[in-house]
Order: structure tokens, then C-alpha cells, then sequence
């Protein structure tokens, strides 16, 4: 199964990739995380990584290379994508955790990101999962993915929302593009400080359709994290994070997930 995690600008979403991916490996499944954020670049280091792969971009030949094909129909040269298919540099995996990045933009006036999400598309559209196997997407900020048809390949979109009046405004549109392309959307409520803001979120995603299937609390522990560049610890996010995992994986039962732990953990 592929799931894109989108929302608003530093409303969480790499934290929530970064959570699904540990909680996923601890239920005995290889996670694929991509990082189609062409801007951040500080995802590895949230995923443990002592360093970040190497762009696929630079497989094509970087920016320019890609731009060149992109008119061409097939702008990757296999047909499927598995996972023990993609080289080293572009991969980078640690105890069945994987880490690809689609690209990132360096330099000023380097032009702008679209062949970046034609990349993230086609490679999405196809890298085929096995059994057992969960991709989880770093998107973006906001919603030109949409409109590059980076959701495509993927088969539901996890909307990450925090308590402010924009990202609740985001949501509505997400929901809305979700739908035109004929995908599931859950929402999960992320740096939530108070029942009394959980309920009034979840009240408000009802009203436009949205469901709502975890929160996660504001947690201090998150943020030092992200601060010192390191992986969050298990703690009261880590915990918000288990009925997320369950209610996306829940739909789809050839992937969903084993209860083993321990065992589980190598590959
Ligand atoms: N539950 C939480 N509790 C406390 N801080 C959080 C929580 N979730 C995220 N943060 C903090 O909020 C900031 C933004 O989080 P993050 O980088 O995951 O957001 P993002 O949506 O990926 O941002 P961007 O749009 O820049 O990629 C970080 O400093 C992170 O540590
Ligand atoms: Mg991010």
C-alpha cells in the first residue's frame, strides 16, 4: 500500500511519516519512505539515517536530464518498480526501513519543481509493493501535488492537521482534489494541547467530510527531536500514531499489519 501524507506548511507532516514508518517497523513491515519534498531535506535524520540518498532526479541525469524526457511517454526505463530494484546511492536502509528522495532544489534560479513531480508521479505509478510491504510519501507543502498528478500511484492520502485556521481551510481543498482523483482521505489532528481543541477539530473536519482517525498530542519530546536532528523516541506521539497505522492499513487486508514485534525486527 502507498500513502501520501500532505497538509499545510510545518504542520507536521514528516513527523507523521517518521512515526508511521517506526510503528510500521514495529509491526514487522518493510517501510518505504520517499521524500517528494523538494525543499526539506532534513527527513533522514528524523528516520535515524546517518546521511540521505542520493536523488533519483540525479539517476536521470539531474533537473536538466529529466526535463529532456519529460515530453517522452516513458520516463523511467523499467516498467515496475520494486523495492530490491532500486541501487544503493538512491536507497539508503537500515533494518528494513528505506529512505528514497525524488529530488531537492539546490540552487536559485534553478527553474521550478515540475519535473520534480513528474518524477515523484511516474515513480509512484510504478513501484509495485508486496505483501508486507507500506510506502509512506513526504509531500510538499500545500497542494500543487495535485495538480502534478503525484497522487496518481498511491492509494490514500493522509492529511495532516494542526489546530489554525489555514490548515483547516487546506483540508477542504484536499478533500476536494482527493476526490477528483478518486482517492480515500483520512485526516489525522497533530500538535493537539487540549481535549476541548480536539473536539472542536474533529467537529469541524466532520462538517466537511473529513474523517478523522488519530491525534496526536502536542509533544515537547517531537520537537527537541527535529531540533537536534535525531529520531523521536517512543512517547506520547509515538503512541497517537498506532490507531493511525491500523485505521490506514485496516481497508486494504492483504498488507495489514501483524501484531509481531521482536522477531520481526531484521531482515
Ligand atoms: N506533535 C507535535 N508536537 C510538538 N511539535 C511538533 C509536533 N509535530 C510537529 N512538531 C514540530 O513542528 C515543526 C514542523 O514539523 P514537521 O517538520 O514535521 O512539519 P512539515 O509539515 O513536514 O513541515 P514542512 O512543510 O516544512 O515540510 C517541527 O519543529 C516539529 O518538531
Ligand atoms: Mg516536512
Amino acid at each position: 500500500m502507498k500513502f501520501s501524507v500532505c497538509g499545510k506548511g510545518g504542520s507536521g507532516k514528516s513527523t507523521v511519516v517518521a512515526l508511521l514508518a517506526a510503528e510500521a517497523r514495529r509491526r514487522g513491515l518493510r517501510v518505504l519512505v520517499v521524500d517528494s519534498d523538494e525543499s526539506n531535506s532534513g527527513l533522514f535524520r528524523l528516520l535515524g539515517f546517518p546521511h540521505p540518498p542520493v536523488p533519483l532526479m540525479e539517476m536521470l541525469g539531474g533537473k536538466k536530464g529529466l526535463k529532456k524526457r519529460m515530453g517522452k511517454k516513458d520516463i523511467l526505463a523499467e516498467e515496475e518498480i520494486r523495492l530490491d530494484g532500486i541501487p544503493s546511492p538512491y536507497l539508503v536502509e537500515k533494518d528494513g526501513l528505506g529512505l528514497v528522495a525524488i529530488g531537492k532544489i539546490l540552487q536559485a534560479l534553478e527553474g521550478c519543481a515540475c519535473p520534480m513531480g513528474a518524477l515523484s508521479r511516474e515513480f509512484l505509478k510504478k513501484l509495485r509493493l508486496r505483501k508486507g510491504e507500506v510506502a509512506f510519501v513526504d509531500m510538499e507543502a500545500g497542494v500543487e501535488h495535485f495538480g502534478r498528478g503525484v497522487e496518481e500511484g498511491i492509494d490514500g492520502v493522509l492529511l495532516v492537521v494542526e489546530p489554525s485556521l489555514e490548515s483547516m481551510t487546506l483540508a477542504e481543498r484536499v478533500k476536494e482534489l482527493a476526490s477528483g482523483v478518486g482517492k480515500p482521505i483520512w485526516a489525522v489532528l497533530n500538535k493537539v494541547s487540549s481535549q476541548k481543541i480536539e473536539e472542536r477539530l474533529k467537529e469541524i473536519l466532520q462538517g466537511k467530510g473529513i474523517e478523522v482517525i488519530g491525534v496526536i498530542p502536542h509533544d515537547e519530546e517531537v520537537f527537541e527531536a527535529s531540533l537536534e536532528g535525531r529520531p523521536i523516541e517512543r512517547g506520547k506521539a509515538a503512541e497517537g500514531i498506532s490507531r493511525v497505522l491500523e485505521r490506514l492499513m485496516g481497508g486494504f487486508s492483504d498488507a495489514a499489519p501483524r501484531r509481531a514485534v521482536g522477531a520481526a525486527r531484521g531482515r
